[in-house]
């Protein structure tokens, strides 16, 4: 598979509450990161001690600064070492790398190179919605990973009972997919209401179902009824090292009617038996992915999004902007 191409971007990294007194580490593709609270708020540096290249992120912080458990040096929120402990004078300039990192609605974002603007949160940004906000880890890539996040038809067997019921029985669905720069989607319409407890839990009839992959890595659900918004989740990942994806995101209701805050409630436990289930499928295909020969997955007839996710994280166009594409499945 290419490498992502890394065009500028905001990355969602971890959630607020993840930093709190002590350092947080995180591998953002590869690069040990550090996430503290500074004195001007959060802060994301190269997560190595300029002076004997030690976790900083096994130090604590001291007055708003990182102090290296090895020698003592300390680093404020530029990265700026402003402490040598036992010399006598004006600290020499040393500094570790300084990353751009802010914080909207309790996640942490990072820059990758140098982004304009915002960054984008979740598909019901700036509606009156309720949000629980989730943070993952799987063993995977960010393509497999978004993938089974917007498959329709692996819920069937992995999700048996849980998004589906129990019966065999399929309905003919409309599927549309749908793209343009740095974005897919696939919008299913005509599901009967799922049987699966989750959906019987929290569902009214469903109008339509839609699955979206932005750049670089987001993966989102919109599950829409006849009195709109049912439930939505985006979900943010990164490649952590090369078998490890981490996801951060959120699970959507509405305020109004919808799912409420007790159901919210009870998807969060609900959905976290999903996210195992999905966790152990993507494990397996992981784990066998390494054994030779070198094995290309095949790209199925029902797989309607894959290429356009690859072609995405390409920094290409996604085949799907040059027109609608129109499918019948039964699901
Ligand atoms: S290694 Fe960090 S202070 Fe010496
Ligand atoms: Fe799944």
């Amino acid at each position: 598979m290419s490498e992502p191409v890394k065009k500028d971007h905001w990355q969602a990294v971890s959630l607020s509450t993840d930093v709190g007194r002590k350092p947080w580490r995180l591998l953002l593709d590869g690069a040990p990161v550090v996430l503290f609270r500074s004195t001007t708020g959060i802060s994301a540096l190269f997560d190595r001690c300029a002076h004997r290249l030690v976790e900083l992120s096994t130090g604590k912080i001291v007055e708003g600064e990182i102090e290296c458990p090895y020698h003592g040096w300390r680093f404020d929120g530029d990265g700026r070492c402003t402490a040598i402990p036992g010399h006598v004078g004006a600290v020499p300039h040393y500094r570790v790398r300084r990353y751009p990192a802010i914080e909207r609605d309790g996640v942490v974002f990072v820059a990758v190179g140098s982004p304009e603007g915002e960054p984008y949160l979740h598909c019901m940004q700036g509606q009156d919605v309720i949000v629980r906000r989730v943070r993952s880890s799987t063993q995977s890539t960010v393509i497999d990973a978004a993938e089974n996040i917007l498959d329709a038809t692996h819920t069937h067997f992995t999700h048996k009972g849980l998004l589906r019921g129990l019966s065999a029985k399929r309905h003919l669905v409309h599927v549309e997919v749908t793209g343009g720069e740095g974005w897919v989607e696939a919008c299913y319409t005509g599901e009967e209401r799922q049987q699966g407890l989750i959906s019987r839990l929290l569902e009214g009839a469903r109008t339509k179902t839609i699955g979206r992959f932005r750049h670089p890595g987001i993966a989102e659900l919109e599950y829409w009824g006849t009195n709109g918004l049912v439930l939505a989740t985006t979900f943010h990942l990164r490649q952590a090292d090369e078998r490890t994806v981490e996801g951060v995101g959120w699970l959507i209701g509405p305020r109004q009617g919808g799912i409420g805050h007790l159901k919210a409630l009870a998807f969060k436990p609900l959905f976290n038996i999903a996210l195992e289930q999905d966790r152990k499928v993507l494990k397996s295909a992981s784990d066998n992915a390494r054994f030779s020969p070198e094995a290309l997955p095949a790209i199925g007839p029902l797989d309607f999004l894959r290429r356009d996710i690859a072609a995405i994280m390409e920094g290409k166009m996604p085949s799907a902007a040059a027109g609608p594409r129109v499918h019948q499945i039964e699901l």
